[in-house]
Parts: C-alpha cells; sequence; structure tokens
C-alpha cells in the first residue's frame, strides 16, 4: 500500500495566529509518500530513503520505545507507536516502511507532520482499519506534541483534512466554496530561500517583545477579511504583499526573503515570506504570462523551487 500525503503553508497569519487572531493555511501537492509491506522477518524496519538511513526494531519493542531516542526515525516510529496503541493492535507480523519525500525540512511547510499523517494513514490501512479523518488528525497532533513537547495543530489538521483552513485558538474551519474554488486554479511556486537562521520559538519570543505587535496583526487580520472574498489572481497577489510588508514590521523577514518577494511581485501576482520566517519560504502567486521570466529571475539566485498548487 502506498500513501501520498500533502504538506501546507501558511497562506495569511503566521505570528497573529499565536495571538488569537486566525491564520489561513493551505494544503499543497509536494508530498511524502509512505509504502508499507508485509515481511517475513519479526521486525518492523523503517527506511528514509532521502536520507539513506535505516532501522530495524523487533515487534514487541515498539510498544516499550521512547521514540525521542530514535532521531529522524523519530515521528515516523511515534506515530506507528500511537497508531498501534489506538487500535489496540498487538504486531504479529512484521511490516517494512518505505519514506521519501519532495518536501525540504525545517522550513515550515510541515514535512514532519506529513509523514506523521502519512504513516497513521499506512499503518492503519495496513490492518483494514479506516480511520475517519477526525481520528487521524487527533492521532497526528499527538504524535507532534509528545516529539516537539508542544504542538499547533496547523500542521496535522491541514495535511488531514486538505484544501483551505482557517486556524484559530488553535481549532479549524475548512473554507470551501468560492474561496477554494479560486485557489483551486492558482499556480503557486515555493521558492525556499535560504535555512532558517532561528528556531520558530526564538522568532515568536522575538515578535512577543515588538511593542505595536497587536495592531500588525489587526492589519493583517483586515488583509486575511479582503482576501477571503478575492476572486482574481492580482488583488490576491497584492494582498499577499501587503501581509509580507506587515511580516516585515515584525522583523522576521530577511534581505533575502525580500529579494525573493520582490521578484515574485516583479514577475508574479504577489508574493510573501510563509511560516515563522528568518529565512526558510517564500511562497508566489504565478502569473502564468510571465512564468518564464519569473523563473529566470529566481535562477539567478541560488535557491530551490517547487511547482505546487492546492491539493484537496
Ligand atoms: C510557524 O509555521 C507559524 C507561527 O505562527 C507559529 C505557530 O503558529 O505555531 C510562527
Amino acid at each position: 500500500m502506498i500513501i501520498e500525503t500533502p504538506s501546507k503553508v501558511i497562506l495569511f497569519g503566521e505570528h497573529a495566529v499565536v495571538y488569537g487572531y486566525r491564520a489561513i493555511s493551505m494544503a499543497i501537492d509536494l508530498t511524502s509518500t509512505i509504502e508499507i509491506k508485509e515481511t517475513q522477518e519479526d521486525e518492523i524496519i523503517l527506511n528514509l530513503n532521502d536520507l539513506n538511513k535505516s532501522l530495524g526494531l523487533n515487534l514487541n519493542e515498539i510498544k516499550n520505545i521512547n521514540p525521542n531516542n530514535f532521531g529522524d526515525f523519530k515521528y515516523c516510529l511515534c506515530a506507528i507507536k500511537n497508531t498501534l496503541d489506538y487500535l489496540n493492535i498487538e504486531p504479529k507480523t512484521g511490516f517494512k516502511i518505505n519514506i521519501s519525500s519532495k518536501i525540504p525540512i525545517s522550513c515550515g511547510l510541515g514535512s514532519s507532520a506529513s509523514i506523521t499523517i502519512g504513516t497513521i494513514k499506512a499503518v492503519s490501512g495496513f490492518y483494514n482499519k479506516e480511520l475517519k479523518d477526525d481520528e487521524i488528525a487527533k492521532l497526528g497532533y499527538m504524535v507532534e506534541k509528545e516529539i516537539q513537547g508542544k504542538a499547533s495543530i496547523t500542521d496535522t489538521s491541514t495535511i488531514t483534512y486538505k484544501g483551505i483552513l482557517e486556524i484559530k485558538n488553535n481549532k479549524f474551519r475548512k473554507i470551501k466554496g468560492e474561496f477554494e474554488e479560486f485557489l483551486k486554479n492558482c499556480k503557486f511556486l515555493i521558492v525556499y530561500a535560504e535555512k532558517r537562521k532561528k528556531k520558530t520559538a526564538e522568532l515568536v519570543n522575538e515578535v512577543a517583545k515588538i511593542e505595536n505587535k497587536d495592531e500588525i496583526f489587526k492589519e493583517i487580520d483586515k488583509v486575511i477579511d479582503e482576501a477571503l472574498k478575492i476572486k482574481n489572481k492580482e488583488d490576491f497577489g497584492k494582498l499577499m504583499t501587503k501581509n509580507h510588508e506587515l511580516l516585515k514590521k515584525l522583523n522576521i523577514s530577511t534581505p533575502k526573503l525580500d529579494r525573493i518577494v520582490d521578484i515574485g511581485n516583479r514577475f508574479g501576482f504577489g508574493a510573501k515570506l510563509t511560516g515563522a520566517g528568518g529565512g526558510g519560504c517564500v511562497i508566489i502567486l504565478v502569473n502564468e504570462e510571465k512564468e518564464k521570466e519569473l523563473l529566470k529571475e529566481l535562477n539567478k539566485e541560488d535557491v530551490r523551487i517547487f511547482n505546487c498548487r492546492m491539493m484537496n
């Protein structure tokens, strides 16, 4: 069985969401793939194909491990353990899980949540137990909490329910209808500009010290109000850029992110950083008429470029 799972971007409202304002997130078709197969050994074998790493565990070990001791395997192991616990399954036959991912890591795209949700689906599917999205999202959130100590529902919910979500106070609402239809027709580029220089927690702490942050968050909330009503790419792109300008006032952008956003404005409909900032990724709304020039300009920079669309 093969499970393909999306990643996510924040379209609007990063940082504001920490203070009880809304954020709008979107599942994107930059995916991770989890393959699960039965084996003859009494073992659980994990292969991280992109990192060229493997791990073997005896079947009866899985229940008693601390996933946090297993480095790059921790999300996958924690997802296996919690899914088996939740389904009350004592594994009797061995299985092998192969993981590969197109999602750049540690840059706000939810790569670990993608692997977590994919593993939960693969393991439950392997035992012919169909879990509801609510159960999958809850298990995923628990895995992130166990591994990180603290978690937000943003990544695990967006990746489970797909499409567009409004996140507020760690709860979500799925946004359907015209807004979703509009975004289905949008083509985006995710530009991985540079390695993040600071961790999310550090950036969140720095934003906390900004005196007029509440004013800025209110402005971001107005941008979201407008964006939710919009049906044309020009205006939507301008609002993305407006959100970026407001994020700049929170001091979380970098010269390189600003340069990429500028290219996105000149050769696309608009652009913004996405996620916590301090480096990482920019999302650009593509203007298909100027796409060639956009790519030409971006290729002059030392960046990685990913085409993406909403996944639902
Ligand atoms: C990080 O991707 C987004 C932040 O808003 C933090 C969070 O929502 O947990 C900066």
